[in-house]
């Protein structure tokens, strides 16, 4: 070997330590509640904590109040700093669509002054977490992010790990950062507000979790399917609090909290639930999405041995009951060459992840197994198998979509 051809390596490791809080409470923000200001002062530094807020419309227009009482209590607290009055972004799949929002959100921290030091505090659901997590994660590279979840799904799944997105290029969270937030703080008192349509949505995620990791979940999903259906709070709280457990023990103990590998266990069903999203225009809401793509690949999971048929019933029954679709036309939508538009999701979910395509099934209740490969002939024949089993259900009653509350 010549010496031009020498190698030397310096070789660089580096092990960062995230931590955060993730908060229960009602009432965040009467002025009593310590657990707000606490979250912030956790950071030790001198004061006062600066702040940018940004809040759902959706979460506004049902809280008419919420400003007014932000605004009390950060008045209450002699170390917080309110920079402006709250802002308020579209919500819904809206607030991740594009540039725009996150464009906002990046000029008015840079025309605040907010450094890696103070706050951008997002409340709402887990689009409008996403989009305003998106924009604090990189001005300067991450401002302290404190993300108050508003729906089911983002109590339990999207507004307490480490992702952040936004929608591009025709696909789903095309553009986004993995950024742990500072803390989160989850208030019980917006799921009143809640269509039902949102409240039934989020515990698709629930169902999602407990088929591939905890039978015990499951088993409880199952007892009370009819009283989740009908808003009962003291089971929702239950749901809610052990699905997020389970989800941040995966994202601590999975070994791969920023998705490196291939593998994303947590992301059972949810090839088809991306694309039916996509497909359905947004009509189907990511829980109902979710919910449609659990009962395709537990039908895909029968045919390769990996759950019996009674247990296969058991979760289409389960889901249905507890007001989610198990199955929605939009599967049969088919490209403008006639090929069944679903199949493109398989490839798109690929290219997310990267490498070789990895789906995660159950195997029985409770455990999960990882295959590469789907061909388009078995799904076509799963969602056959799912519109039979589906049509044969004994007729559960759809859950009424009722206009969201609206509190003083
Ligand atoms: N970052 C992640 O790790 C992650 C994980 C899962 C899902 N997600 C994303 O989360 C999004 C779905 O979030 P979602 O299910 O929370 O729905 P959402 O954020 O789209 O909100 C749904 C609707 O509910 C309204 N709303 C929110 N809170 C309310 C309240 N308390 N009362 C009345 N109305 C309220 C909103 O204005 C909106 O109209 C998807 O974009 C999905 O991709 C992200
Ligand atoms: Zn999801």
């Amino acid at each position: 070997m010549n010496d031009r051809n020498k190698v030397e390596t310096l070789h660089q490791q580096i092990d960062v330590r995230f931590d955060y809080p993730v908060h229960f409470t009602r009432g965040i923000f009467e002025p009593g509640s310590p657990v707000f200001a606490e979250a912030l002062r956790r950071c030790g530094d001198r004061p006062p904590y600066r702040m940018l807020v940004y809040i759902d419309q959706g979460v506004l227009d049902a809280h008419p109040q919420l400003v007014q009482r932000i605004r009390k209590y950060v008045d209450g607290q002699t170390d917080l700093e309110l920079l402006q009055e709250p802002s308020a972004v579209p919500g819904g799949e809206r607030a991740k669509n594009g540039w725009n929002i996150v464009q906002n959100i990046m000029t008015d921290i840079g025309n605040a002054h907010l450094d890696r030091h103070n706050f951008v505090v997002a409340i709402g659901g887990g689009s409008v977490l996403d989009s305003v997590g998106f924009a604090a994660s990189v001005v300067h590279r991450g401002v302290r992010l404190v993300r108050c979840p508003t729906t089911v799904l983002a109590q339990n799944d999207a507004g307490i790990g480490v992702k952040n997105g936004m929608d591009e290029h025709g696909m789903k969270n095309f553009v986004g950062t993995f950024a742990p937030p500072y803390a989160v703080i989850s208030d019980f008192d917006f799921l009143d507000t809640l269509s039902d349509k949102y409240w039934t949505g989020g515990i698709a995620e629930a169902y999602k979790v407990a088929i591939i990791k905890d039978r015990e979940l499951f088993e409880f999903l199952d007892a009370h399917a009819e009283r989740l259906a009908s808003r009962d709070t003291a089971a929702m709280e239950h749901v809610i609090k052990e699905t997020a457990r389970l989800h941040l023990d995966h994202i601590r103990n999975g070994g791969d909290p920023f998705e490196m590998g291939t593998a994303r266990p947590l992301d059972f069903g949810h090839w088809s639930a991306h694309k039916l999203e996509v497909l359905s225009n947004y009509r189907l809401g990511h829980g109902q999405a979710v919910a449609i793509g659990i009962a395709l690949d537990t039908c895909y999971a029968l045919r390769l041995g990996l759950i019996d048929d009674a247990l296969c019933n058991r979760i289409l029954s389960a889901m249905m009951r507890t007001g989610l679709p198990v199955w929605d036309e939009t599967l049969l939508a088919r490209e403008g060459h006639g090929g069944h538009a679903l199949l493109d999701g398989l490839e798109a979910f690929r290219e997310h992840l990267g490498g070789e395509l990895t789906i995660t099934l159950p195997e029985g209740l409770g455990d999960r197994v990882e295959i590469h490969e789907m061909p388009h002939e078995d799904v076509l024949s799963a969602l056959e198998d799912l519109r039979t089993r589906m049509l044969a259900m004994p007729n559960v009653p759809a859950v009424e979509e009722r206009s969201p509350r609206v509190t003083s």
